[in-house]
């Protein structure tokens, strides 16, 4: 089997594209990481890159006159690597236009808390802080909106009464490395269509029930 070809963005801990890293190893795990983009120097994520003998790039906002030109940067690495998928794991930027048309529903987002609850930054400790019971991530198609595209997957974790915001987004981020690798399977290998908001997967021999 050829492995489909992942481009991973990055901005920090970089746990996200551990769990790709370590899922592709298996000979029958669908995909592997290509190429890493990281827009902060400082991203734990780099050494893991390096580790494995990534090729990692470090595409600063700062050094581009706009966001155009930064995004045609990401866009000029992200084809010469040939990625058939674009990974969002902890970048911390919103993706514009440039990208978007790049590579249309071919870039995915990792985010922890169960869409359409909690979109943006510190979505753990709003979740604590507005005392639901129930929490989790999802894995969704990027749009131009936040955290606002059509949801691949999703993965539930309990509130307990004396979690703090750190252990709660610790225990979501356990279920978040299982989800990612798990999303980034099944839109490689799974037939799907996108109807609406809707991501629609395609059952293997449904169409002769
Ligand atoms: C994760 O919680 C992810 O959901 C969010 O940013 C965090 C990144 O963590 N988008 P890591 O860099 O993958 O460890």
């Amino acid at each position: 089997m050829e492995k489909k070809r992942l481009g991973v963005l990055v901005s920090g801990r970089g746990s996200n594209l551990q769990a790709l890293i370590d899922a592709s190893k298996k000979d029958d795990y669908p995909a592997k990481v290509v190429v890493v983009v990281s827009n902060n120097p400082e991203a734990y994520a780099i050494e893991r890159a390096k580790k494995e003998n990534i090729p990692v790039y470090i595409v600063k906002r700062e050094d581009y006159k706009s966001k155009k030109e930064y995004e045609e940067k990401i866009r000029e690495i992200l084809i010469e690597y040939k990625v058939d998928l674009v990974v969002l794991a902890g970048y911390m930027k919103i993706i514009g236009k440039t990208l978007l048309d790049a590579f249309p529903w071919k870039i995915i987002n990792i985010h922890p808390s169960l869409l359409p609850s909690f979109p943006g930054l510190e979505a753990q400790k709003k979740a604590w802080e507005y005392g639901v019971k129930i929490s989790g991530c999802t894995v969704h198609f990027v749009d131009e909106g936040i955290d606002s595209g059509p949801i691949i997957g999703q993965r539930a974790v309990p509130v307990y009464d004396d979690d703090t915001p750190e252990t709660l987004a610790d225990r979501i981020l356990q279920e978040e490395h299982k989800l990612i690798v798990e999303s980034v399977k099944k839109i490689l290998t799974e037939e799907y269509e996108i109807v609406g908001r809707r991501v629609v997967f395609k059952k293997k021999g449904a169409e002769n029930i």
